[in-house]
């Protein structure tokens, strides 16, 4: 039993969150069929390739700065009902641009959700711009520019999502500097996909302060230890590992290992409802399968706040709420 904990999520990618009934709702709003890709109340696809379609497919129901402010404000909604006082989204303008909407009016969307949001429940919530690596270092340089010019005290960190075996981090270094210059925290995500070599990629060509899921980082003893040395936060997503099938089972994940090793650790649930998962069975997963007691997954909320890209008053009001 989590319920009674406090929670924090750090690795959520915000059209990743959607709910299939609402994308539904919003398929029949706009007369799309999206049959091949949401059936029987579940997002339908086989293999990491797929998963990334499926999510393209169905982030392009949500049209609209309103769409985008009910798909915030219903995650963020969620989230807060099971404890949860810090939410970190991953959100891509570059994917307002390609919809038509523009970068501008999706963020304010959601921008507008994370404000309904906090009005009911005082959920605090921030922004990380994504490029992804699909759509090649020149779209991740323009989304780290559009983040930078933004000028938005909501978006405070830049990601690097999309498919983890296109590409080298170092080709995507220029959009880290860029990000690193407007003052944005840095996470890549690496060690997902690909192997060890991957994270020890992100940290040589940018060393970020933290790396989205890192988890693959196990096959290589010295970089987990200069994953410990360095301080570096793992956003670890264990449902969305296994249902990736990143690792076979619940039994062979490392995020205990990772932990014991000295790494820091938090949990996210990455793309919830397309992993058959919510940041309340992570946190679930982390006491009853990995055996973490309270202190110890209080621990991780604790390093989340800690890896938080928030201001410092910010962070003490997050660890006063704790
Ligand atoms: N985009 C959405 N979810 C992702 C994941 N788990 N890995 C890489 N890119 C993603
Ligand atoms: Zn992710």
């Amino acid at each position: 039993m989590t319920s009674h904990l406090k929670k924090v999520e750090l690795h959520c990618h915000l059209e990743g969150a959607a709910p299939p009934e609402l994308t539904l709702a919003q398929a029949r709003k706009y007369n799309i069929d999206i049959s091949a890709y949401l059936k029987d109340g579940a997002y339908v696809w086989h293999d990491f390739a797929s998963f990334l379609e499926c999510y393209d497919k169905i982030s392009e129901v949500y049209k609209t700065a309103e769409d985008y402010a009910l798909l915030t404000e219903t995650y963020l909604a969620e989230l807060a009902d099971i404890g949860t006082i810090y939410s970190e989204l991953i959100v891509s303008p570059d994917h307002g641009k390609r919809i038509g909407l523009g970068a501008d009016a999706y963020i304010e969307g959601v921008c507008e959700g994370i404000r309904r949001a906090k009005a009911v429940s005082g959920i605090e919530a921030r922004l990380i711009v994504t490029g992804e690596r699909h759509f090649g270092p020149e779209s991740v340089i323009g989304a780290a520019e559009y983040a930078a010019k933004a000028g938005n005290p909501l978006i405070t960190g830049f990601n690097l999502a999309g498919e983890e075996r296109m590409g080298r981090v170092a080709d995507y270094a220029r959009a880290f500097d860029i990000a690193r210059d407007a003052g944005f925290g840095l996470t890549i995500h690496a060690g997902e996909v690909c192997g060890a070599f991957s994270v020890a990629d992100a940290l040589d060509a940018v060393r970020p302060a933290r790396i989205g899921h890192g988890v693959r980082a196990i096959e290589d003893a010295d970089l987990i230890k200069r994953l410990a040395d360095l301080g570096t936060v793992l956003e670890v997503c264990p449902g969305s590992n296994i249902a990736l099938k990143v690792f076979p089972d619940f039994q062979s994940h490392p995020v205990r290992a990772l932990k014991q090793a000295g790494v820091r650790v938090t949990i996210s649930s990455d793309d919830p409802p397309f992993f058959h998962t919510s940041l309340e069975r992570e946190y679930e997963l982390a006491s009853d399968v990995f055996g973490f007691s309270d202190a110890e997954i209080d621990e991780m909320t604790r390093t989340g706040i800690e890896a938080a890209f928030v201001d410092e008053a910010t962070r003490q009001a997050l660890f006063a709420r704790l």
